[in-house]
């Protein structure tokens, strides 16, 4: 009996161990404004080599909410923008303390990574507004974290990090990259060593703009390496004034960019393209360690980033739009079962992510949050041109809150209301993207009453603006996606995953019930969709506010949003970090050949504290 106990307790615990080591480990690679329809990841000799050539490129990729905070928070808790209530960069939309304060913050995937028994571990830019103001105690749930910090997250060359809500500290001579790769390294060779798997997410702010609108300072051993290279110059780049009319709000009254504009849009371009050559190292040692370490066939590396990038395109350069441009992203996977070479048009957003990896980690269901609006893509990535699996991701929602940047110095300021240069406020819209084998549409209403609808099989630089044709072809598309809109602006959980399922005729017919466009297009539904009031924002607004908003379907909710999961943040106000005295840049440029090989030693003997006035706000 004892004798017996013993050998079933020593075998549990053998089984445990092996369950632990067996389960794969994970590498997120993570860039900051990274475009793929200007074709940058063409341009990445070490993700084509090691991820692409290795692994599936996904080209039907999507960012549900174009700009940094937002998509971050909604890819670490798996939900849309709308339920997070993380909508802008800033107070009162979003930003770190917001996600503190809704309690977002004890409750998000490195918490769940860890109830699997992951090593989770964070290098780099998480959110916008962890700053000298905050980062003690540092972000939650992670078994080690080391961030960016503002007002430092954007300046490559003057690089202030925060491990474990610990004292900040600079990294004197470094470039930012370079930083990240090195301690990215220290930590994988940590994990290696432990008996549990480890999640690790790597976070440069390469390749976004330093400050408001510089370029950004790429590592000075790659500064000047895409000097000849252009913007391709697509069709909606710069295009003439019968497309730009047919703009919505802003957009419509902008001038035609300029030769100072067009030389600024270049100039961002190459210095782009040269700072991802920093990620590129990354990728390069990532995959080399892993190999070196025999365990690069049990890992998977993911490469992508938060939201997209246009430069010069409809006139303007930076983000926060809805077209493919800012939506439509990099994604390459590597990993067990994951098959080689191979080309997917399988669509997913960034909300997918989260459920995915709690697939990899093998976390039991009943402790899976009860609030994803994504769903994993494990079984597509091992599958990934299976077209039943296209078909029913084919539905896309996007949505922005506030404001749009100009990311170039110069910029035309148009008749919309500028408040501070280079900033336009009407920029509120919501964006149906029906991504289908047979047909796929963009159709968006703005803040403004503006209404597009672009055919985006026949006008993927969606330049025709189809929203008045009244031919009833035209008019059936949009009575679907405008219904579709109807329910994803404010979906959660299974209706996000599955919209149809709560918009169905009343009589199907032939007995089949609604799945996709495709079979919402029968003439026979034309009543029912057309009967759906239109998609409404009443007022441009820089924040989520439900009143605001329209109709909703179902009308209850308007008064879910998520907020069953997280803690009420109305009227939601921070400070910005301003502290007395600022830490000037290296000069010259940080990030020769040297430090290609500079060894983690040699990175924290650089480092210091920062001192009381490098810290503190004087308010
Ligand atoms: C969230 O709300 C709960 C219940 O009111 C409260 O106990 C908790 O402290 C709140 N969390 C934060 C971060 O404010
Ligand atoms: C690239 O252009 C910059 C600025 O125009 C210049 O300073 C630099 O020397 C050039 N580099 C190369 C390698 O041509
Ligand atoms: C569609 O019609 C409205 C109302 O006449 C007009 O304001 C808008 O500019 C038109 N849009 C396009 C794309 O032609
Ligand atoms: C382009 O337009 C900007 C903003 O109006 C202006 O500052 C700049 O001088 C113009 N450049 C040229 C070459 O006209
Ligand atoms: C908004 O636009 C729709 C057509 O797209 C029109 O029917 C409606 O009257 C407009 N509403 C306002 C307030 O202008
Ligand atoms: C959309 O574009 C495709 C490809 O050009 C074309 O076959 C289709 O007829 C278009 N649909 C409509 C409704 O115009
Ligand atoms: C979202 O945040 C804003 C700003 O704090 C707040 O006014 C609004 O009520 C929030 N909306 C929801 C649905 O939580």
């Amino acid at each position: 009996m004892k004798f017996s106990a013993t050998v079933t307790l020593i075998l549990g615990i053998c089984a445990s161990i092996k369950a632990a080591k067996t389960r794969p480990n994970i590498v997120f690679i993570f860039t900051d404004d990274q475009d793929l329809r200007h074709g940058s990841l063409e341009t990445q000799r070490a993700v084509q080599r090691h991820l692409a050539a290795k692994g599936t490129t996904f080209t039907n990729h999507y960012s549900t909410v174009a700009v940094c905070c937002p998509s971050r928070v909604s890819l670490m808790r798996g939900q849309a923008a709308h339920n997070t209530n993380n909508t802008a960069i800033r107070a009162p939309g979003g930003g770190y303390p917001k996600f503190v304060a809704s309690a977002e913050n004890e409750n998000y995937l490195p918490h769940w990574l860890s109830k699997a028994d992951y090593n989770a571990e964070y290098i780099g830019k998480l959110f916008n507004g962890n700053s000298l103001l905050n980062y003690s105690p540092g972000p939650l749930g992670w078994r080690h974290i080391d961030v960016l910090l503002e007002p430092y997250i954007n300046t490559h060359n003057t690089v202030v990090m925060s491990e474990n809500g610990a004292r900040p500290k600079h990294y004197s001579g470094f470039q930012q990259t370079d930083v990240i790769r090195i301690k990215a390294l220290e930590r994988l060779r940590l994990l290696i060593d432990e008996e549990n798997p480890f999640f690790l997410m790597i976070s440069p702010t390469a390749p976004h703009v330093q400050n408001l609108y510089d370029p950004p300072a790429p590592p000075a051993r790659y500064y000047g390496l895409f000097n000849d290279t252009t913007v391709p110059r697509t069709p909606n780049f710069n295009p003439p004034q019968k497309y730009q009319k047919g703009k919505p709000s802003w957009l419509r009254d902008l001038a035609p960019l300029n030769s100072t504009q067009i030389d600024e849009i270049d100039l961002l371009y190459q210095r782009r393209l040269e700072s991802l050559r920093g990620v590129d190292d990354i990728v390069d040692d990532v995959v080399e360690m892993l190999e070196k370490r025999g365990i690069i066939d049990n890992t998977y590396i993911i490469y992508s980033t938060d939201q997209g990038y246009h430069l010069g395109t409809h006139r303007h350069s930076g983000k926060s739009l809805p077209y493919l441009e800012d939506s439509n992203i990099p994604l390459v996977v590597r990993g067990p079962g994951v098959p080689q070479g191979v080309i997917s048009r399988t669509p997913s957003t960034v909300t997918d992510f989260a459920p995915t990896f709690l697939e990899i980690a093998g976390l039991a269901p009943e402790l899976h949050p009860p609030f994803f609006d994504g769903a994993s893509l494990l079984t597509a990535w091992k599958h990934p041109n299976t077209p039943a699996l296209a078909k029913k991701k084919e539905a896309i929602n996007v949505e922005y809150w506030g404001s749009a940047y100009t990311e170039i110095p110069t910029w035309s300021s148009g008749d919309y209301g500028v408040y501070f240069p280079g900033v336009y406020l009407d920029n509120d819209y919501k964006t149906m993207r029906v991504v289908g084998e047979k047909s796929s549409w963009m159709y968006s209403r703005w803040c403004t009453n503006d209404t597009e609808l672009y055919n985006t099989t026949d006008d993927p630089y969606e330049l025709k603006n189809l929203a008045n044709l009244t031919d009833p072809h035209t008019r059936r598309v949009k009575s679907r996606l405008n219904a579709l809109l109807m329910v994803t602006k404010s979906c959660t959980k299974s209706t996000c995953r599955d919209p149809w399922s709560i918009i169905q005729p009343p009589s199907p017919r032939h007995g089949k019930r609604v799945e996709t466009l495709h079979d919402a297009l029968d003439p026979h539904y034309d009543a029912f969709y057309e009967a759906f009031p239109l998609v409404t924002i009443d007022e441009c607004m820089n924040y989520q506010f439900a009143a605001n908003e329209g109709p909703f379907f179902p009308p209850s909710a308007q008064f879910e949003l998520g907020l069953e999961y997280r803690n009420s943040t109305d009227n939601f106000a921070y400070a910005t970090a301003d502290p007395i005295e600022t830490i000037a840049e290296n000069s010259p440029l940080a990030g020769g050949w040297e430090q290609r090989q500079a060894t983690y030693e040699t990175l924290v003997k650089a480092a210091r504290v920062l001192t009381d006035r490098e810290i503190n706000n004087p308010s």
